[in-house]
């Protein structure tokens, strides 16, 4: 186990991770004081019981496939950018729903985290779930961390070019004052993950993100929200929106399309 990076709060290094195919060596972020429940690493990770659970039942009713108003023997050939993707989970339902997702992540170690996740689904031998080779086929991370907002500065090597558009773009910014909802687990994660990026995001990248996201997509953009969050800007409004439980998805129209919901 070596250690490869530190922050005062985190860090972030190599452990042994139980997949349904045995232990495997992950890259995990650590707290680095740990309290009572807190021992658990935050690993990115495709091949969990939970997440195979979750797509075996289809992913055809998951709320934000429904929100893209794509039908499945639509989806093939469609891109989607996930200018956000984070730990990555609603880019994997994308890409078991069958779309090709592009994800883009500023983070270096976040970043770190979804490439380490895509190393194990690939490395996998023998017999896998279809969702595992779903997400081998469509799954695919910028090479450098990238800002969507500054693709250019980034030096990924990727077919797809860093400034590549889209069919869709999803946007999941996260805001510090906002509350974390899920199970525990995605509780603990998600608030791991707005400690490390503290500061980094504010209303003004929310408009930044919105207005770039609609110059590279086609059809769509989708942005997550809290339930009863307002909307990332006051303008423009959104054009439609599809409620879950927990969070709502807004939609807004791409450069070539104009639709009314
Ligand atoms: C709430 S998380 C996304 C969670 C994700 N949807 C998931 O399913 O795990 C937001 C992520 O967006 C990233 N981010 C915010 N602004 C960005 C930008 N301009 N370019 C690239 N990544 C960005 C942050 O670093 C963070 O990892």
């Amino acid at each position: 186990m070596s250690e490869v990076a530190a922050h005062t709060e985190f860090e972030l290094r190599a452990c042994l991770w139980p997949t349904p195919w045995g232990e495997r060596e992950a890259l995990g972020l650590f707290p680095i004081q740990r309290e009572a429940g807190e021992a658990q690493p935050t690993v990115v990770d495709f091949m969990s019981n939970a997440f195979l659970h979750r797509v075996r039942r289809g992913v055809g009713g998951e709320t934000l496939i429904r929100a893209t108003g794509i039908k499945e023997s639509e989806r093939a050939n469609l891109r989607v950018i996930d200018a956000t993707a984070g730990l990555g989970q609603d880019a994997a339902l994308l890409a078991v729903a069958g779309f090709r997702v592009l994800m883009y992540e500023r983070h270096p170690w976040l970043h770190a985290l979804l490439a380490d996740a895509l190393k194990r689904v690939r490395d996998l031998q023998g017999d896998r779930p279809v969702a595992l080779k779903k997400l081998e086929e469509n799954l695919q991370l910028i090479e450098q961390p990238t800002d969507f907002l500054h693709p250019t500065d980034s030096k990924s090597l990727n077919d797809a070019g860093p400034v590549a558009s889209a069919d869709l773009v999803y946007l999941d910014p996260m805001f510090e004052d906002e509350a974390l909802h899920g199970k525990a687990d995605t509780k603990r994660d998600l608030s791991r993950l707005r400690h490390l990026l503290r500061g980094a995001n504010d209303l003004r990248s929310g408009a930044e993100l919105l207005a770039a996201a609609q110059a590279r997509a086609t059809r769509r953009v989708l942005v997550k929200r809290p339930s009863r969050a307002p909307h990332l800007v006051d303008e423009p409004r959104p054009h439609g929106q599809v409620e879950g439980k927990i969070a709502r998805f807004d939609i807004y129209p791409g450069r070539a399309t104009r639709l009314s919901f």
